[in-house]
């Protein structure tokens, strides 16, 4: 509700870097998130983008983006985000994604299946990359970042059949989740961009990874998601164009 009020009225932008923004209604959103959860879950601890949460350091963490594609917001762009998860030390037991400006929620409960508001999803059949609807992202430091990510977007858009770019992390990995995209990749995220993202779409029988071969977590700055069935033709095509441009 605060950011689709908000989105439709003069938005005050402040900048945290040469091209990073942040509205008031980040801080907002992020304000009302933590005093719903501090009001129900007292002890539970809170990573959250804009202000630290509390310090209290429980096994229980909400991790919390609460206000996911801010450059589209600032822009008045409708493609933004909430994302919410839980995790119980670094395990995922549900991950929240609201959609305001299509009223959609995508959530998943550990090992219960991930849903669009009330229908399970899951994700697409594709096999055929050259078939494929990818979406990526660039980072804020994209001018002084080693994996700008400029030179994979180009080798994968003559792959796929497309690839888009969104601009909410959290969406990206949602649309991967009830596929109407096959894959995501991104660089450079943090973990509130992908906390509860990456439950739905394991729970929606999507696979995670990193984009080189290390083990995946959320403290990981790179992703890959997908169906599965595109998983590694996209993992080797990153990991080659990496190569190439060393
Ligand atoms: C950003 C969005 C964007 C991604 C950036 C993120 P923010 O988060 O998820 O899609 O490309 O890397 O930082 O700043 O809008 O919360
Ligand atoms: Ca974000
Ligand atoms: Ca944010």
């Amino acid at each position: 509700m605060i950011l689709k009020k908000g989105i439709a009225g003069k938005i005050n932008v402040k900048f945290k870097g040469r091209i990073n923004p942040v509205t008031e209604f980040d801080i907002k959103a992020e304000r009302h998130i933590i005093s719903r959860i501090r009001k129900k879950y007292p002890m539970h601890s809170i990573m959250a983008e804009e202000e630290q949460g509390n310090k209290i350091d429980s096994e229980f963490c909400w991790i919390i983006d609460p206000l996911d594609g801010t450059v589209n917001y600032s822009h008045h762009f409708p493609v933004y985000a909430v994302s919410m998860a839980l995790y119980k030390k670094s395990q995922p037991l549900a991950g929240f994604v609201h959609d305001p400006e299509r009223e959609e929620l995508f959530w998943a409960a550990q090992g219960m299946g991930a849903f669009l508001n009330k229908k399970r999803i899951k994700v697409s059949g594709e096999t055929k990359l050259h078939r494929s609807l990818l979406s990526t992202g660039f980072a804020y430091n994209i001018l002084t970042a080693r994996r700008n990510n400029l030179g994979m977007y180009a080798r994968m858009s003559k792959k796929a059949q497309a690839v888009r770019r969104s601009g909410s992390a959290a969406l990206d990995l949602c649309w991967v989740a009830c596929g109407w995209l096959d894959g995501y990749w991104e660089y450079y995220l943090a973990p509130w961009d992908t906390a509860a993202g990456v439950l739905i779409v394991a729970e929606a029988g999507g696979e995670i990874s990193c984009i080189d071969n290390k083990k995946y977590s959320i403290f990981r700055n790179d992703i890959l998601a997908s169906n599965g069935k595109i998983h590694h033709q996209i993992k080797s095509i990153l990991n080659a164009t990496r190569m190439r441009n060393r």
